[in-house]
């Protein structure tokens, strides 16, 4: 699945979000358990109580990239987030409804050895 590309959100009064942050175990040792609260205070401060649904989920899959948290439609892959991130994801992407590139998921590539 590949994710949404900023053409393709709905209008302000169309969006209705689901915000899927993982509490596998690596993510969970990675701070999500700090994070959640972060995440449900600047979702109510942003006025967004209730349309952006919040949920505690299993591994997204992204282990080394964690903590890892997923925006519905889409899906969006958001990685390596702290308070900050989860601060300009919901203001830019929940919030203004664009795709908060800062914090997007971009895997590594691995760099081939020369022979
Ligand atoms: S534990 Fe979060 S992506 Fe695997």
């Amino acid at each position: 699945m590949s994710p949404l590309i900023d053409d393709e959100l709905p209008e302000a009064e169309e969006r209705r979000y689901r915000v899927h942050l993982c509490f596998g175990p690596n993510c969970t040792e990675r701070g999500s358990r700090v994070l959640m609260p972060v995440l449900e205070q600047a979702v109510q401060e942003a006025g967004l109580g209730d349309s952006v649904e919040i949920l505690a989920t299993t591994c997204r899959n992204r282990c080394d990239e964690g903590p890892s948290m997923n925006v519905y439609p889409g899906p969006t892959f958001y990685n390596r987030i702290d308070a900050e991130a989860i601060r300009a994801i919901v203001a830019e992407h929940l919030q203004g409804g664009h795709i908060c590139s800062a914090h997007l998921y971009r895997p590594r590539i691995e760099k081939r050895q020369r022979w």
